[in-house]
């Protein structure tokens, strides 16, 4: 359906995969474009419950924005490119479902940028991540200035964001960058068993309790806990929370 951008369905559990493998899966036009388009269709499909985004290949994730197709830009051309970009990682995190990163290899730049916007991050031992703009002469400009430090704290943001540093799987989960590290050949197999067990769990108190951790950070917590509480009671209106707790209910009395 799009050349960039791969989408299979496993039993509810969404694989999308950045598919420019020749150039490390770098984020061009058309591929921004192909996301958008698939992201779309993700968020209006009852049938998918968890998401997986990973990159095409065994050497990259995302290896950044296209070099070759920023370098010619105006500073006009630059911001609208990295507003596109700003909108496909906020797509990318306002996904209903939630949504793991499976980070094969390169995670760099906008590559980095697209790992941070998922719920959760499984990394293989041979991924790599930083934040390389400066080098190049720029900032980051996909969302990195603000959901780094907001993820991992200022402190090491700051140093990644600054130094351009290109840190291992073990430092990225070390530095909170990464939520777990597994031997490449079992990246997909733990990202689908998280995903199943998250499938297992009642499907709309998981997206609502997304919308909650999402909502969150950006309110301040009287008005954040308000969001939880409406989610809290919005749950009580389901089959699944009847069914649910009258199963475990039913489970004890025997
Ligand atoms: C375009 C890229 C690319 C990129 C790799 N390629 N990264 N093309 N943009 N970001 C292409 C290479 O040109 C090459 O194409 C092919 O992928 C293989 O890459 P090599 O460099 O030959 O591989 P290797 O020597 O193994 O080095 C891997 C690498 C290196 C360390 C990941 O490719 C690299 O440093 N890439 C750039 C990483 C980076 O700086 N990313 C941040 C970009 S800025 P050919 O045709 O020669 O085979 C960014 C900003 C986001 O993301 C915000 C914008 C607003």
């Amino acid at each position: 359906m799009w050349n960039t951008v791969l989408l299979e369905n496993k039993e509810g559990i969404a694989i999308l995969k950045i598919n420019r493998p020749k150039a490390l899966n770098a984020l061009n036009a058309e591929v921004m474009s192909d996301l958008q388009d698939c992201l779309t269709k993700i968020a209006a499909d009852a049938f998918i419950d968890v998401v997986i985004i990973t990159g095409e290949g065994d050497r990259s994730f995302v290896a950044g924005a296209d070099i070759g197709q920023m370098q010619p830009l105006n500073a006009e051309e630059g911001a609208a490119w990295g507003r596109l970009g700003q909108k496909v990682m906020t797509m990318i995190e306002n996904l209903p479902q939630p949504v793991i990163a499976a980070v094969n290899g390169f995670a760099l730049g906008g590559g980095n940028e697209m790992a941070i916007a998922c719920d959760m991050r499984i990394a293989s031992e041979k991924a790599k991540f930083g934040q390389p703009e400066v080098g190049l002469g720029i900032t980051p400009g996909f969302g990195g200035t603000q959901r780094l430090p907001r993820l991992i704290g200022p402190g090491r943001a700051r140093y990644l964001l600054y130094t351009a540093e290109i840190i291992d799987a073990q430092k990225a989960l070390e530095f909170g960058l990464v939520d777990m590290v597994v031997a490449p050949e079992a990246l997909m197999e733990t990202a689908m068993g998280v995903a199943k067990k998250m499938q297992k769990a009642g499907k709309f108190a998981v997206q609502q309790t997304k919308q909650c951790a999402l909502r969150g950070v950006e309110a301040p917590l009287t008005t954040a806990l308000e969001f939880e509480a409406q989610a809290f009671g919005l749950c009580f209106s389901t089959e699944a929370q009847k069914t649910n707790m009258q199963n475990f209910l039913n489970k004890n009395k025997k």
